[in-house]
C-alpha cells in the first residue's frame, strides 16, 4: 500500500521523538512492503518564529490532503506571551477542528513491566489499569465565543461552553462502538448537577445507550470521576466525556500508569484520516538532549496503522516490539528504575526496530 503521512515535528522534544517514530514506520514499510511517503510541515512555536503564524496555510492544506497526520508536540514557555490568536496551541486546535477530528481516544494502560512507576499503591495497581478516555475534541468551551472586555472599570473575561445534540450523539456512538471491542462498559462523565451542557450531554448519552443494549452504561459526575480514577481505576473500561473534562481526566489517567511518555492517542472524525500524537507535551526542559522517550510517538504510529490504514498486523508488530524491548530491561530516563539499562531516545528507537 501507498500512504502519505503529514509530519509535524513541532517544538521541544517533538523533532527527536518523531524522528524515531519515522524510522520505525520506514522499517515497517520495508518489512511489509508498503510505501510511506512523508510531507513534513511546520506548526506550533517554530512556525511562529519562522512564519509569524503557528499554522501556515500550506501546513493545514497538507493535513487536509494526506492519509494521516503524525504530530510530536507543540508549545513551550518561549511562546507564553505570544498573542493568544497565534499561540502554538492554536495550531493544534485549528488542525483538530478543520480536519473534523471530534473523537480523541486516549488509552490509559499499565505496562506490567513498569507497574512500579505508578504513583498508586501496589494494592490498587495490582487490580489492573486498562481503560480508554474518549474525549470530545472539537466542541465545548475550547471552541466557544470568548472575550475579555472592560466593564465598570474592571476587566471581565468570558468563555462560552456549548454543545448541540448532534455533537454529543456522534461521540456517544464512538464510545459505545469502542466499548463493543473492549469490555462492554461505558461510563459517561459530566457535571449534570450544575451545567446545562452536561444535562443535555446526559440526555443524549442515555438515549444513545438504548441502541446498545449489550453495553453496560452509567453516568458519573466529573469530580467523583477524578477521585475514582485514583481510588479504583480498575472499574473503568470506556470513559466518554466532553472536551475540557477529557483534557483534565486524561492527564490524570496517564499519570497513574506511571509513564506519560508511553501513551499514544488517536483523533478521528468520520473518515479514516486521523491525527496521531503522544499525549505528553513538548518537554522543553529536556529538549535537544537525546533523553526523551519516543515510545508514546512510536505507539501513536502503531495506532495510525491500525485505525487509519487498516494494518492491524503491522500495528501489533510495533506494539510487540515495544514490549520486547521493555522485557529486555531497556528504559529511557523517565521510566528508569534500579537494575534496568538506561538508553537514549535514539537508542530506544533503534532497539524497537531491531525487535520488529
Ligand atoms: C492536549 C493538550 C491540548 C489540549 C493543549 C496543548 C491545547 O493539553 O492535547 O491534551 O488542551 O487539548
Ligand atoms: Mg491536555
Amino acid at each position: 500500500m501507498n500512504k502519505t503521512i503529514t509530519i509535524i515535528k513541532g517544538d521541544g522534544i517533538g523533532p527527536e521523538i518523531v524522528t524515531e517514530a519515522m524510522k520505525v514506520i520506514d522499517a515497517i514499510g520495508q518489512k511489509y512492503r508498503h510505501q510511506f511517503i512523508y510531507q513534513e510541515v511546520a506548526a506550533g512555536g517554530n512556525a511562529i518564529d519562522q512564519y509569524g503564524t503557528s499554522l501556515p496555510k500550506e501546513s493545514l492544506e497538507k493535513c487536509l490532503n494526506c492519509d494521516s497526520v503524525l504530530l510530536g508536540a507543540v508549545g513551550g514557555p518561549k511562546w507564553d506571551k505570544t498573542d493568544p490568536s497565534i499561540r502554538p496551541e492554536k495550531a493544534l486546535l485549528s488542525i483538530r477542528s478543520e480536519m473534523g477530528l471530534y473523537a480523541n481516544l486516549r488509552p490509559a494502560k499499565l505496562f506490567p513491566q513498569l507497574s512500579e512507576a505508578s504513583p498508586l499503591k501496589e494494592s490498587i495497581v495490582n487490580q489492573g489499569i486498562d481503560f480508554v478516555v474518549v474525549r470530545e475534541l472539537i466542541g465545548g468551551v475550547y471552541f466557544g465565543k470568548r472575550s475579555t472586555t472592560t466593564e465598570n472599570n474592571e476587566l471581565i473575561a468570558r468563555d462560552e461552553m456549548s454543545y448541540s445534540e448532534h455533537e454529543i450523539k456522534r461521540i456517544a456512538k464512538i464510545a459505545f462502538e469502542t466499548a463493543r471491542k473492549r469490555n462492554k462498559n461505558v461510563i459517561s462523565v459530566d457535571k449534570a448537577n450544575v451545567l446545562d451542557t452536561s444535562r443535555l450531554w446526559r440526555r443524549v448519552m442515555e438515549q444513545t445507550a438504548k441502541d446498545y443494549p449489550d453495553i453496560q452504561y452509567t453516568n458519573m459526575l466529573v469530580d467523583n470521576t477524578a477521585m475514582q480514577i485514583v481510588k479504583c481505576p480498575s472499574q473503568f473500561d470506556v470513559i466518554v466525556t466532553e472536551n475540557m473534562f477529557g483534557d483534565i481526566l486524561s492527564d490524570e489517567a496517564s499519570m497513574i500508569t506511571g509513564s506519560i511518555g508511553m501513551i499514544p492517542s488517536s483523533s478521528l472524525g468520520n473518515g479514516t484520516r486521523g491525527m496521531y500524537e503522544p499525549i505528553h507535551g513538548s518537554a522543553p526542559d529536556i529538549a535537544g538532549q537525546n533523553i526523551a522517550n519516543p515510545i508514546g510517538t512510536i505507539l501513536s504510529a502503531a495506532m495510525m496503522m491500525k485505525y487509519s490504514f487498516d494494518m492491524a498486523r503491522e500495528s501489533e508488530n510495533i506494539e510487540a516490539a515495544v514490549h520486547s524491548v521493555l522485557n529486555q530491561g531497556y528504559r529511557t530516563t523517565d521510566i528508569m528504575s534500579s537494575g534496568k539499562i538506561k538508553v537514549s531516545c535514539t537508542e530506544m528507537g533503534k532497539l524497537i526496530i531491531e525487535n520488529l
